[in-house]
């Protein structure tokens, strides 16, 4: 199942650092090529020497212990790595990642890496439920760290609570599982393209303390962006003001905007390399026509703003295509079809879903929604009620469908 997989086993300093003896051997087992990093107290636990015979491999523990005069031990390490597995990860070590400190072999490794980063927390459950453990663990699966859940049981210091590293069977099964979707992903139907996804809603400030915005939860783009990615796409997401949580992790750069001007420039810094570009955002028609640099005073009983227009922005895209295929949005409230198909003409864009946002369980908000996907021939596909995630496949599934060649030139 491992076959060719490169791992750096990262063993961290507490009692499960024995289990990582029996991880080793068993990823080993499975066709995975292992390298071992221990930090200092990891050693107190277990030996070089085991994990060494385990491996087949050097064990790397320090730093400036350079084996190989032509390389530099942690920046090869990080860049051989398709994996990086901490087990046990101890709550030291999740506190440094989170905070970006490098000071000693395996840390340093860790913030030199590109490669997919897994952690197997093992501590005392008091230490598990801290509050500063929780947010640098949060902090760490919002950069797509991933974790493998520990168990609950009797740990070694006599509580009974959840803080027991997983059964080492269950760690490699997880790893395997990875690798798969992985794998899956690079043979999946976007694999080699790049998507550009929008979202959430546009931020037009009036003044330094006020602006104006709308209901958006970032929610259908966000599901856009992942499920572009379970496709195998190289995923851009562009954020405007949003209430749920974005996706993150390898596959999606989240860039994050505020006005529709600024949402503008970042899509078209992406454009000319993208080779399918989602409006999924709810841009403001209009901005405040006069940017206040101070917070404004209140005067007489009335106030009038005045507000001037934005720029379309996939009016612009329709307009500047040159390859690229653009899927719109149309968020309505009667007349689904008729305003649909307008701006889909008016726009240029290849599909465009249509929702009708009164209707319960589509729209604004909401984690489900009900549209229709048309193209310029008129209606492509009536979905049900779904998941705004079942949703987003299977309109990249449509897309997908639809592109030809080897994409555009980057
Ligand atoms: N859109 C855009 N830039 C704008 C306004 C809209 O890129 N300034 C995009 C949206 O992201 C969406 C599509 O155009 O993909 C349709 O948005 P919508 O607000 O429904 O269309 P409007 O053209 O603004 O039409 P109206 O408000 O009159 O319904």
């Amino acid at each position: 199942m491992l076959t060719g997989k490169k791992i750096v086993l990262g063993v961290t300093g507490g009692i499960a650092a024995f289990k990582a003896a029996s991880l080793c051997s068993k990823l080993v087992k499975q066709g995975a090529e292992v390298r071992v990093i221990m930090t200092e107290s990891a050693v107190k636990f277990i030996t070089e020497l085991t994990m060494q015979t385990l491996s087949k491999a050097p064990v790397f523990t320090d730093t400036f212990d350079e084996k190989d005069p032509a390389v530099i031990a942690h920046i090869n390490l990080a860049d051989w790595a398709d994996l990086v597995l901490v087990a046990p990860a101890t709550a030291n070590i999740i506190a440094k990642m989170a905070a970006g400190l490098a000071d000693d072999m395996l840390s340093t490794t860790l913030l030199a890496t590109e490669a997919p980063i897994m952690a197997a927390p093992a501590m005392n459950v008091h230490m598990y439920q801290h509050p500063a453990v929780v947010r640098n663990m949060n902090e760490l699966a919002q950069r797509g760290v991933m974790f493998v859940e520990p168990g609950s049981g009797l740990l070694a210091c006599g509580y009974v609570g959840k803080g027991r590293l997983e059964e080492p069977e269950q760690i490699v099964a997880v790893v395997e599982r990875f690798f798969e979707q992985q794998d899956g992903r690079s043979k999946g139907a976007l694999a080699g393209k790049k998507v550009v996804v929008t979202a959430g809603g546009t931020v037009e400030r009036i003044d330094p303390v006020r602006y104006i915005t709308n209901d958006s939860s970032g929610k259908m783009g966000f599901a856009l962006a992942e499920a572009a990615r379970e496709l195998g796409a190289e995923v851009v997401l562009i954020a405007g003001s949003t209430t749920g949580q974005p996706p993150a992790g390898k596959g999606i750069e989240l860039e994050r905007v505020q006005s529709a001007q600024n949402m503008y420039d970042a899509v078209m810094r992406h454009f000319d390399s993208s080779d399918i570009v989602i409006k999924a955002a709810a841009v403001a028609d209009y901005r405040p026509a006069v940017q206040a640099d101070r917070k404004m005073k209140k005067s007489g009983d009335t106030m009038t703003l005045e507000l001037v227009k934005n720029i379309d922005i996939l009016e612009q895209l329709g307009q500047k295509k040159t390859g690229q295929f653009l899927i719109g949005f149309a968020a309505e409230t009667n007349d689904v079809e008729h305003y649909a198909m307008d701006k889909l003409r008016r726009k240029n864009c290849d599909l465009i879903v249509a929702n009708d946002v009164t209707s319960e369980g589509a729209g604004f908000g909401t984690d489900t929604n009900i549209v229709q996907i048309y193209d310029h021939e008129g209606l492509v596909e009536r979905l049900p009620q779904l998941s705004k995630l079942e949703t987003a496949r299977r309109i990249l599934e449509v897309a997908a469908g639809r592109l030809e060649g080897p994409g555009v030139e980057r």
